[in-house]
């Protein structure tokens, strides 16, 4: 008995530590910059697929400084935009201001979400709660916090292209995670995806869309933007510091890659064409349950 509560509690501190880092992560660099200029769109798009109307409550989960919260707003919605790292809730009160749009911040790790069961008729995440380790503890959040008949709307990374590729390089130049932590990559993995949610849910569908690039001069501007401002890549440069032999591996790792998925002529732009998939799930309405 003592033993169970004593692994119990050695796994809840190795929890906190890990979210601890992830927020410290999130927090480097400038990932309003990264969001404006690189996935923006994403917003729009999630709104536009979970058919976002005026009245509606909803929460936006990981939601950075507002892609997908501010777009719900502007269409007249309640919306709670809730992130693991506050350090960002500035440049997103300041884009919502700037959007004349209001959506409260809350600060929450989706894998213990503060909310109440079925407060919300739309939940969403843009590429942003499938960075949370535990899988299944953030379908069963989503799932839970979603009134009965409503929508979980997600975008996620497809398991081919160069989001995959920079992501992958991350990984294998990180600290190990803990042997329970999961890629957000299986997020694009429809098989994976559709046993999170399971019978929980009485539709889910996915849909491969493509976003392009095409602000960056080369594949070496993508490289120096990513260096500058994404949180992820500025912390594992941090991280290299003292290693400068690996530093240059990854260098070379970065480039690579840039420069294979880059579709854009020798004189530029460089053009990425980035596929990821938009996930739409009903959650079952129970009353309907009830009555077959
Ligand atoms: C790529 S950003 C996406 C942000 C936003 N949805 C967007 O589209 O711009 C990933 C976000 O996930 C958040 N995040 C990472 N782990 C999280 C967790 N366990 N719970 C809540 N948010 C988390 C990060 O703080 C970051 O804001």
């Amino acid at each position: 008995m003592r033993i169970t509560a004593t692994l119990r509690t050695a796994a809840a501190d190795q929890d906190r530590r890990l979210k601890a880092r992830q927020r410290a992560l999130w927090a480097l660099g400038d990932y309003h910059r990264v969001a404006t200029d690189l996935l923006w769109e994403f917003g729009r798009e999630l709104v536009e697929a979970c058919g976002i109307y005026a009245g509606q409550r909803v929460l936006d989960v990981a939601a950075g400084t507002g892609n997908v919260a501010i777009r719900a707003a502007e269409r007249g919605a309640q919306v709670v935009a809730s992130d693991l790292t506050p350090e960002n809730f500035g440049a997103g009160r300041h884009e919502a201001r700037a959007h004349g749009v209001n959506v409260e911040w809350v600060e929450a790790d989706a894998e213990a979400l503060p909310f109440d069961d079925g407060e919300f008729d739309v939940v969403t995440s843009s590429a942003g709660a499938i960075f949370a380790p535990h899988h299944q503890a953030v379908a069963d959040q989503l799932v839970r916090v979603c009134r009965p008949g409503g929508t979980i709307g997600l975008t996620t990374i497809v398991p081919d292209g160069l989001a995959r590729d920079l992501l992958e390089i991350i990984e294998r130049y990180s600290p190990p995670p803990p042997p329970d932590a999961l890629s957000p990559l299986l997020w694009g993995s429809e098989e994976h995806v559709r046993e999170l949610f399971g019978d929980r849910v009485e539709s889910l569908e996915m849909t491969s869309t493509m976003l392009l690039i095409d602000r960056f001069a080369d594949p070496e501007d993508l490289c120096r933007f990513m260096k500058a401002n994404h949180p992820l890549v500025v912390g594992l440069y941090e991280h290299l510091a003292d290693e400068p032999a690996r530093v240059a591996t990854l260098d070379l790792d970065m480039a690579e890659a840039a420069t294979r998925w880059n579709r854009g002529g020798p004189r530029g732009p460089a053009i990425y064409e980035i596929e990821y998939l938009v996930i739409v799930a009903r959650k079952h309405d129970s009353r309907q349950l009830r009555d077959r």
